[in-house]
């Protein structure tokens, strides 16, 4: 039986190729949905939580591109993909040759919008639904985190956590179109795209989105 989250997925979306990733087709809102439309407001009046699954966001798509591109970043790694969103990254992750790709997060639209899009490109994940910052990270080889640092609050709990993953031995790469909570230092960059994007979800049509390695902002 379909859950309603997966229902409302599917009601609230047309499939979709990213313009950065043609490659992928996902489950996305667009200008005919009505919840492209939606304020915040009017969501959490109705109990809904910003669908931030909706959306490939630059950081998703900046990651997708290049893993589709140099698959050698992320081949026979296992890898995470934080806060995957609509997991435009850990599709491209598992089609790039990873031994085994998870995806994370704490929106049960999310994971509803990965279950579906996972099967939409013909890959599978496994999907880990609980908030992993509450922990220690485990041992990934690579952390995938696109589009993390547009809070305070969320900024400051997900940059101690990949230090402590940089430390356990992680490559971690963030993807960031020019966040306000991007650190300030510990970031190398790998490589640099122009992501289309809309005006109703950003200040600009193209965002420049930059992959860096992140290596420990503290000693
Ligand atoms: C701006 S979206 C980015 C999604 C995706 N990485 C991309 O670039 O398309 C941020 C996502 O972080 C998720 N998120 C926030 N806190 C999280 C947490 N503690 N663990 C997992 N996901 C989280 C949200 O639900 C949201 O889908």
């Amino acid at each position: 039986m379909t859950d309603r989250y997966t229902r409302f997925v599917r009601e609230n979306t047309v499939p979709t190729r990213a313009p950065l990733v043609p490659e992928l087709t996902l489950h996305l809102a667009s200008e005919v949905t009505p919840l492209w439309h939606a304020t915040e407001e009017v969501l959490a009046q109705q109990g809904l939580p910003p669908p931030y699954w909706a959306f490939a966001w630059p950081g998703g798509q900046a990651f997708a591109r290049l893993l589709l591109d140099r698959p050698e970043v992320a081949y026979g790694r296992n890898v995470l993909d934080f806060a995957a969103g609509c997991g435009i990254a850990a599709i491209a992750a598992v089609k790039s040759g990873a031994s085994r790709v998870t995806a994370s997060e704490i929106d049960a639209f999310a994971t509803a919008a990965i279950g579906l899009n996972t099967a939409l490109n013909n890959v599978s994940v496994d999907v880990i639904d609980t908030d992993m910052l509450g922990a220690p990270p485990a041992a990934w080889d690579l952390i995938l985190a696109g589009d993390v640092c547009y809070e305070k609050p969320m900024a400051d709990r997900v940059l101690p956590w990949l230090d402590h993953a940089v430390a356990r031995g992680a490559e971690v790469l963030i993807a960031d179109p020019g966040r306000a909570y991007l650190p300030a230092s510990g970031l190398t960059e790998i490589a640099s795209y122009d992501v289309p994007t809309s005006l109703d979800l950003e200040n600009r049509k193209i965002m420049t989105t930059v992959i860096y390695r992140y290596a420990r902002s503290k000693a």
